[in-house]
């Protein structure tokens, strides 16, 4: 606590418009703070009650649904027509085939259930709620082989590439797909030093992952322009004045309970206590027994804090995961972000609606940020003018949220391109040298 008092107070002292102009200058201008071409409102809190929305009962300008994302011309070419579905709002020529596909979960549909048809949870769920399609048959027998339309490989649970079948001449029109929902330097839970990517040449024909460009998207979560519609809603059931600080009496909070990571989150977990109170839920903290971490049981003390420590456990391209699309925004805590680059992540998520460490030249700096912010609800309250413009939706099924991995798959064999594909090198699609970055 000692540590605590003298930034504090200089954050007290000085008035909250100086304060912003000293604070702006501890932060590298980066598109994350809102200077994107359809930034949401204002992004230097001036004078006055803080950014204007729209009047009561009048629409706000909605951001584009292409154009919010700043992809470019390639970026938007490389995405499936699941994707451009799922991250573009494009429906157009979506008409589901006249059959039922099968697909084939190999070796390990049982185990993913718990995922997949359970949500973390006790109850059974259809795969299909709330999805666009509904004929696929998923199955987990082997003897499946010959019939399937797909043949599903979750590689985490891989051990080598002798655990998979041959593909034998009429297996030709199959879709061989790896599934992973891990970050490039965990796509193997098991043998890693030999089981590699690289091993699996010419196998595969769909990528499944969180990765916006893969044949079959399956993200943690998702941010989506509202509808004329749902903005309407949201400002008739939001008001605009509402004061997101107020019932918040923690700040900053983190859960984890795996306490290690690529990007040394947990270092900058220590050196952030210096300078401000961060509590620590989750296996790496002391308030265990409050919130265990994992992905069964919610952790609603979340919602008493102003900031939650969106730490992924490394720093790679679209791996944006429950810590920002639950832990954070479904609590209502602006996500702090140690992960993706802000470049990138700019494609992902809505201007100002979190902050990103690499903003910051240091914890310390970050620590005067926050609790800056945490003084100023003036200034914290700008971090909520997305809500009437976006909805977020969280896609992976932890703590019994919705899941929709075989919805997903259902949906690209019924609109992907049928053209024949082959990952003849898989890890050039999913490769720590290019998609993960660290500093120093
Ligand atoms: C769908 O396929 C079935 C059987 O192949 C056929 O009888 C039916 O007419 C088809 N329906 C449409 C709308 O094409
Ligand atoms: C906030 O208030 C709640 C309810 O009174 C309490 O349980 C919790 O410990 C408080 N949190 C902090 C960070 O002070
Ligand atoms: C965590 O526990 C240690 C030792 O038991 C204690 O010194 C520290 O103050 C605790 N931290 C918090 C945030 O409660
Ligand atoms: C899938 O990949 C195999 C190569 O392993 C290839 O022979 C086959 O034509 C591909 N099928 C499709 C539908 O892309």
């Amino acid at each position: 606590m000692r540590q605590n008092r003298r930034p504090l107070l200089v954050a007290v002292v000085i008035s909250a418009t100086v304060c912003w102009v000293v604070l702006a200058t501890y932060i590298n201008p980066g598109p994350a703070l809102g200077s994107g071409p359809t930034a949401a409102p204002t992004a230097a809190p001036g004078p006055g009650p803080g950014p204007a929305p729209a009047a009561a009962g009048e629409a706000p300008s909605l951001p584009d649904p292409v154009a919010w994302r700043g992809f470019s011309k390639k970026e938007i070419s490389q995405l499936s027509k699941l994707g451009r579905m799922l991250f573009l709002q494009d429906t157009a020529n979506l008409t589901p085939r006249n059959k039922t596909f099968t697909v084939l979960m190999w070796k390990h549909g049982l185990y993913m259930e718990n995922r997949h048809i359970f949500h973390f949870g006790k109850e059974r769920h259809d795969p299909y709620e709330d999805c666009s399609v509904r004929n696929c048959r998923i199955e987990y027998d082997d003897k499946f082989l010959s019939k399937a339309d797909a043949v599903i490989f979750h590689l985490h649970q891989t051990k080598s590439i002798n655990e998979l079948p041959r593909r034998l001449p009429e297996h030709r029109n199959q879709r061989w797909i790896f599934l992973t929902d891990e970050s490039p330097h965990h796509t193997f839970m098991f043998d890693r030093s030999t089981n590699k990517l690289k091993n699996y040449v010419g196998v595969f024909n769909w990528s499944m992952s969180y990765r916006m460009d893969s044949d079959v998207p399956v993200p943690y979560g998702r941010a989506i322009p509202l509808t004329k519609e749902e903005a309407a809603a949201a400002l008739a059931t939001i008001p605009v004045s509402k004061n997101y600080a107020l019932g918040k009496n923690g700040t900053v909070a983190v859960m984890g309970s795996n306490c290690g990571g690529w990007n040394h989150r947990w270092d900058y977990v220590r050196e952030l206590q210096k300078h401000m109170r961060v509590d620590v839920y989750g296996g790496c903290g002391n308030n265990s027994r409050a919130c265990p971490g994992g992905f069964r049981k919610d952790c609603p003390k979340i919602k008493n804090y102003k900031f939650y420590l969106a730490f992924e456990n490394s720093n790679c391209r679209d791996y944006v995961t429950e810590k920002v699309w639950w832990n954070a925004y479904r609590n209502g805590a602006v996500p702090v972000i140690m992960g993706d680059t802000q470049e990138n992540i700019r494609h992902i998520l809505p201007r100002k609606s979190y902050l990103h460490v690499d903003d910051f030249a240091s914890p310390a700096d970050l620590a005067r940020f926050l609790m800056h912010l945490d003084n100023s609800d003036r200034d914290y309250n700008t971090y909520f003018q997305w809500k009437y413009k976006y909805k977020i939706v969280n896609e992976h099924g932890y703590f019994q949220s919705p899941v929709y991995h075989y919805c997903r798959v259902c949906e690209a064999l019924n609109y992907n391109d049928e053209s024949t594909k082959i990952y003849e090198h898989p890890e050039e699609f999913l490769n720590v040298e290019r998609d993960c970055k660290y500093t120093k």
